[in-house]
């Protein structure tokens, strides 16, 4: 909580900007390399906050590590394990620990022992679909209490044996931590309605590298065969939709014109079909992709946000902000979190017309339509924002709240940058070359108490309901 953000709107956002690696796939990587004592040398790694706490624990548990982050290049091997205990003051850090079960039981024998706060300010964040499927692979894993939060202690003494997992759900981190784990077990592992965003893809490329056999079927079933022998990998990460999707955002509600570098057409599909649904333009050139307003936008959309290659849920909180902008009534039905919409009532603080509903508002009823959580919206637009004081509760909502920022003439004051810090690379210095009015400044000392009192009290709002996640 050190920095604020000070933003001036209604500025054009025009230039060319280069998108970073993905965090959602940087993160995991690292964990992945964990399962060899090889080197590997990642190209593309985005120089955020995520990467910095991965590396850190990476460097805990016994990792070499050397990082050019002017260059992008990090170079990691670990040689031997210098424990399998994940340090308490990671715990609840971000959604990264847990993966440590599934890479560790594939490189030790030990007991790993994973701390967790459990059910945290923001909600509980279930791990239970990871649990099951390690269990399945015969890892012994239980959740112990102890003084002031609890650990998982997970073992595999006798080592895995591949299985056939049906995931309930097709959770991006289970999948992740089966796979993770499934390399390293006797035989062969299937894992039936696997979650295939494009971060697990780059994963399994990743791994394929270092040694394994992984294939993907196109009915969601990833099938893994035991690896037994690892090679020296080199990786280019991919690039990060969820950066690239904000930045198009950014730039077709300020009526400007952003080429991003590097943009991937082929992870972008449900987003573009959206943005010409609303009007919005969009050129796929050799290199990257252009984003820039092109007419009158309109609303009158209807958007389920879905596991991949639905649209997804990171994406869901810049495009409101991007239909206060639209002229017609829009919904959004969110199906993956329960819990998503908490960044709402600051928005509508701002002055866009939001509305939330319990029932899911859709062509379909999603896991969510038997309780009570706020789970469908309806905007209406377009309306002006004014500018205002913003505590960012974590990081798509804190990008949705700068987007507002960008389109109010008046200044606004956003607190609690570090969350923008984990996901976005360099955010102050890209949207300023874009010619954005801001600047980060030091928290001012009285300005502390006030922040966190306030954020606490948002926190303390939503996590009422449980699983709203704050990574
Ligand atoms: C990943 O979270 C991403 N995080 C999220 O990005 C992203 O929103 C999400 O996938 C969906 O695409 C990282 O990669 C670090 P899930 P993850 O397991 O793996 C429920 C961002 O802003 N669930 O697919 O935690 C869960 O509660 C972030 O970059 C269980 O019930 O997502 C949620 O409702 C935010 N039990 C749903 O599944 C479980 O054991 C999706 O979670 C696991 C998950």
């Amino acid at each position: 909580m050190t920095d604020l953000l000070k933003i001036r709107g209604g500025k054009p956002l025009e230039g060319k900007i280069k998108a970073a690696g993905a965090k959602n796939a940087m993160t995991k990587l690292l964990v992945a390399s964990l399962l060899s004592d090889k080197k590997c040398t990642f190209y593309n790694v985005p120089d955020i906050g995520d990467v910095e706490i991965t590396v850190n624990l990476c460097r805990e548990i016994g990792s070499e590590i050397a990082w050019d982050r002017k260059a992008g290049v990090l170079e990691i091997v670990t040689r031997e394990l210098k424990t399998s205990y994940v340090p308490q003051r990671y715990s609840g850090s971000n959604r990264i620990p847990i993966l440590m079960i599934g890479a560790l039981l594939g490189r030790t024998d030990e007991d790993i022992i994973v701390p967790t706060l459990g059910g945290d300010l923001l909600g509980m964040r279930p791990v239970d679909l990871h649990i099951h499927a390690l269990q399945k692979l015969g890892a012994k894993i239980e959740y112990r209490n102890m003084k002031k939060e609890g650990a998982y202690f997970a073992q595999a003494h006798q080592g895995l044996d591949g299985a056939v997992i049906q995931l309930n759900y097709p959770s991006v981190g289970a999948t992740e931590n089966t796979v993770l784990a499934a390399v390293r077990a006797r035989g062969t592992t299937v894992i039936k309605n696997a979650a295939i965003e494009p971060e697990i893809v780059d994963l399994i490329l990743f791994l394929q590298k270092l040694g394994a056999n992984i294939m993907v079927d196109a009915d969601r079933t990833i099938c893994i065969q035991q690896m037994t022998r690892t090679f020296e990998v080199e990786h280019t990460v991919l690039t990060d939709r969820n950066e690239v999707a904000s930045y198009a955002m950014a730039a077709i509600s300020t009526k400007g014109r952003v080429f991003i570098e590097g943009a991937e057409h082929l992870q972008m599909i449900a987003f573009l079909n959206k943005i010409r649904e609303i009007g919005g333009g969009f050129h796929v050139a050799k290199n990257g992709i252009e984003f820039f307003y092109d007419k009158e936008l309109k609303g009158g959309v209807h958007i389920e946000t879905d596991v991949h290659p639905g649209f997804m849920t990171d994406w869901q909180q810049p495009f409101v902000v991007l239909l206060t902008q639209a002229k017609g009534a829009s919904v959004i039905h969110e199906t993956v979190y329960e819990n998503r919409f908490g960044y709402a009532s600051t928005l509508k603080e701002m002055g866009a017309d939001i509305e939330l509903f319990t029932q899911c508002l859709g062509n379909k009823s999603c896991r969510f339509a038997s309780q009570s959580h706020h789970h469908s919206l309806v905007i209406k637009g377009p309306c002006t924002l004014k500018g205002s004081q913003i505590v960012i509760p974590d990081l798509r909502a804190g990008f949705s709240y700068v987007m507002a920022a960008l389109l109010a003439p008046e200044e606004s004051i956003i607190s609690h940058v570090d969350y923008l810090d984990r996901g976005y690379e360099d955010l102050t210095g890209k949207l300023s070359s874009l010619g954005a009015d801001i600047t980060r400044v030091p928290l001012p000392k009285k300005h502390l108490e006030k922040a966190k009192a306030s954020l606490h009290n948002m926190v303390a709002a939503q996590s009422k309901e449980p699983c709203a996640p704050n990574y």
